[in-house]
């Protein structure tokens, strides 16, 4: 072979070249001492004085061309080998992107409910005075009613609220009825964590404030809410209660949708459940506002409580551990 294609062919293989051994076998062939290049080194005196030179000059060339590519094709293969290992055709990882919180998805869904029917948004502290809470809600300081609302209190006296009522006064207080408003926002108790109870749950406050409404109103207004969140075909009921700030007062308790009234676990064989608390605004609380004249309802409700039943979760305490596998269900983005 002559030195020229030799050249060629020896270049064509250290580019080919993948490995450290694949490189090294290269130079034992063509550089080592027995190599093919080595060889030709050794018997330039056996070529005619007249072609001598050249030879000896051409075969020289390649052999420093030759280490030198070999040098550089080590180094190439050494540092790629320490870079970390990418494959270019894999496809991009998806950023994975928050949702809503279902008692978010839900609390939403009640609020565009009400402004359907004319209600605004308000909120209110959840660090309340308890006055707020308690004493302008016609629940004076020795008043029983406190006792089921233990909460969480500050150095300064100030408390977590146990419910969104205290809204009613402030909005009372800052406008002038008629007026209609929901509040929703998060509340405390000293409650400890039970498949059924829960320290912070979050409340949706009403309150409708005008002249002449009546509990035929109340009934309504809560009557159209239950069809839109559980179905139309869903069965509502009203049973008297008692709140220090209503005054008559009831709850709406709807047919429990799993068993259509029978019994079973959901609703603790009961046939329903216990959905909102209301009644007529105290005439007390209208009277120290000023507002004598006016009448109105208010009614609260658990929000937890209804994603429960709305949903079948049978332990609050999912709602609060971000188990992406449980918020993922609510989750319309599929994320
Ligand atoms: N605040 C009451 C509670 O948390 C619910 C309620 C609100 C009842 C408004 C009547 C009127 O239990």
């Amino acid at each position: 072979m002559d030195l020229e294609s030799l050249g060629e062919e020896v270049k064509l293989n250290i580019r080919k070249a993948s490995s450290i051994d694949e490189i090294e076998s290269i130079r034992i062939k063509y550089l080592g001492k027995k190599g093919e290049l080595t060889k030709i080194l050794h018997s330039i005196g056996d070529i005619p004085a007249k072609e001598r030179p050249r030879a000896g000059k051409l075969a020289n060339k390649l052999k420093n061309e030759f280490s030198e590519l070999i040098k550089e094709k080590k180094e190439e293969i050494t540092k790629q080998k320490s870079l970390p290992w990418m494959d270019l055709s894999l496809p991009g990882r998806k950023p994975t992107m928050g949702g809503l919180h279902p008692l978010s998805i839900l609390s939403q869904e009640i609020q565009d409910i009400f402004i359907q029917m004319g209600f605004s948004i308000v909120t209110g502290p959840e660090i309340e005075t308890e006055y707020y809470n308690f004493t302008a809600l016609n629940t004076p300081e020795d008043h029983p009613a406190r006792d089921m609302h233990d909460t969480f209190y500050l150095k300064d006296g100030r408390l977590l609220r146990t419910h969104t009522s205290p809204v009613q006064i402030r909005t009372l207080e800052k406008h002038s009825p008629p007026l209609r408003i929901i509040s929703p926002g998060r509340c405390y108790r000293v409650d400890t964590f039970d498949p059924i109870h829960s320290p912070t749950f979050t409340q949706i406050e009403g309150l409708w404030i005008d002249k002449d409404i009546s509990m035929a109103d109340l009934f309504g207004t809560l009557d159209l809410f239950a069809k839109k969140i559980f179905g139309k075909d869903v069965k509502t009921e009203f049973f008297p209660s008692y709140f220090p700030f209503t005054e008559p007062s009831a709850e709406m308790w709807i047919e429990c949708p799993f068993c259509k009234g029978k019994g079973c676990s959901v609703c603790k064989k009961r046939g329903k459940i216990e959905t909102v608390g209301a009644g007529m605004v105290h005439p007390n609380i209208l009277k120290s506002l000023g507002y004598g004249e006016f009448n109105g309802f208010a009614f609260g409700m658990g929000v937890d409580r209804i994603a429960m039943t709305k949903y079948d979760i049978d332990d609050i305490r999912l709602f609060f551990q971000n188990e992406l596998q449980f918020l993922r269900q609510f989750d319309d983005s599929k994320l």
